[in-house]
C-alpha cells in the first residue's frame, strides 16, 4: 500500500499507468504477488509496495524499452520526499527497479521477491512463468504445480491496520461439536464482535468439502466468513493422524483459532499467533468455558470490551432436566 499522494503523482506523470501490461492493474498484481510471497520469507512489503509501483511507471512505449527500469528509480529520487521508506529500504526500492529486466539476482531477499513477483504476473501477456527464472521456493513452486489460483485469491492487507486483521478458525471441536449438529456456546457472539469491528475470518478445515459446507450452512455460520479451505484445497491425501500443518499464511491469516496444539504450535513456529481451544465434544464437555473465547476476544481487540453473558445455574440445570426428553419450554428461556 502506497501512500495516496504517491499514486497521485503517478497518475499525473505515468504515461502507461491506464495500460493492462504495464500500468496501475498489473501493479497491483505485483504487490499482491510481493505481499504473498513475503509471508513464506519474510522479505520488505513496503518496499515491494513501492516496487510494484514504480517500476514500470517510466516507461516510454510497450515494448523494449531498455530504460525503463533506471528511469523508474530515477522518477523515486526525483520524488524521495513523499516516498514512506528510511535510506536502506530506498536504496532496495531503486536498485529494484533498475535491475528488474537485466539485473542479475542479488544477495537481498526483497530486491529477488520484487522481481519474483514481477514474473508471477507473466501470464498477463500470455507466458507461463518458467520456475528456473525464479527465487524464491513458493514462486517456483507455484510455477511449476500452475497454483495461481494462491495468488488471485490473496488479498493485501491495509497498511493502516495494524496487529491482528484476520482470524482463521478450525470447524469440527472449536466452532462446532463433534457430531457437526451444534455450535459451540459463545461462538456466535465472538463471531459477531469481531466481524462488526472489522476482522475478517475464515474456516480451514481437514474435513471434507462434501461433508463440512453442508454443516456449515445448516449451522448458520456463513454470513461470518469471507472464505472455507477444506482438506481438498490444501491436503487431499492426509489420512487419519498424518496431515500436513494449517499454514495460513496462504490466506493472509495472522492468527488461529484451533483445537489441534499440532496446528497451533506450527503457527507459532512461522511467527503468527495461534489460540489453543479446548476441544467442543459434546458428550465430554456440552457447555465449553466461556472465558476461553473472552480471551481470543481480548488477543484480537485488546481495546473492545466484550463479555458473554452467562446463564444462571437453576437455568443450566432445567435445560440439562428437560434435554434428556423434550426441549425446553419457551418461558423458561425468557
Ligand atoms: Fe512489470
Amino acid at each position: 500500500m502506497i501512500a495516496p499522494e504517491v499514486l497521485e503523482v503517478l497518475r499525473q506523470e505515468s504515461a502507461f499507468i491506464t495500460s493492462p501490461i504495464h500500468g496501475a492493474k498489473h501493479w497491483q498484481t505485483v504487490e499482491r504477488n510481493g505481499h504473498y510471497l513475503a509471508n513464506f520469507n519474510g522479505a520488505d512489503k513496503a518496499v515491494l509496495s513501492y516496487f510494484a509501483y514504480f517500476h514500470d511507471c517510466m516507461r516510454e512505449n510497450e515494448g523494449r524499452d531498455k530504460g525503463h527500469g533506471p528511469r523508474g528509480a530515477v522518477f523515486a529520487m526525483k520524488h524521495r520526499d513523499i516516498i514512506d521508506l528510511n535510506d536502506v529500504q530506498f536504496k532496495q526500492l531503486t536498485d529494484a527497479c533498475k535491475g528488474h529486466t537485466y539485473g542479475t539476482r542479488p544477495a537481498c531477499i526483497t530486491i529477488n521477491t520484487c522481481w519474483d513477483a514481477d514474473r508471477l504476473d507473466l501470464g498477463r501477456v500470455g507466458i507461463d512463468p518458467d520456475a528456473s527464472y525464479l527465487h524464491n521456493d513458493e514462486a517456483k513452486r507455484i510455477a511449476d504445480e500452475c497454483d495461481f489460483a494462491k495468488l488471485i485469491n490473496f488479498t493485501v492487507k491495509d497498511k493502516s491496520k495494524q496487529g491482528i486483521n484476520k482470524v482463521v478458525f478450525d470447524l469440527d471441536n472449536t466452532l462446532i461439536c463433534e457430531k457437526g449438529e451444534r455450535v459451540r456456546l459463545g461462538m456466535f457472539e465472538l463471531l459477531s464482535s469481531l466481524k462488526s469491528n472489522g476482522i475478517e475470518m475464515s474456516i480451514w478445515t481437514a474435513s471434507t468439502r462434501a461433508r463440512a459446507e453442508s454443516i456449515i450452512d445448516k449451522l448458520g455460520l456463513n454470513e461470518y466468513f469471507i472464505d472455507v479451505v477444506y482438506r481438498d484445497d490444501y491436503d487431499p491425501d492426509a489420512t487419519w493422524g498424518k496431515s500436513l500443518p494449517k499454514d495460513i499464511r496462504y490466506s493472509n491469516g495472522d492468527m488461529l483459532v484451533d483445537d489441534s496444539k499440532k496446528n497451533i504450535e506450527f503457527v507459532e513456529s512461522i511467527g503468527l499467533k495461534g489460540f489453543h481451544i479446548t476441544p467442543y465434544i459434546s458428550y465430554v464437555n456440552p457447555e465449553p468455558d466461556l472465558d476461553e473465547l473472552e480471551q481470543i476476544h481480548v488477543m484480537i481487540l485488546p481495546e473492545v470490551a466484550f463479555k458473554i453473558k452467562r446463564e444462571s445455574h437453576l437455568l443450566k440445570r432445567i435445560k440439562r432436566l428437560f434435554a434428556k426428553n423434550k426441549p425446553v419450554p419457551k418461558w423458561i428461556e425468557c
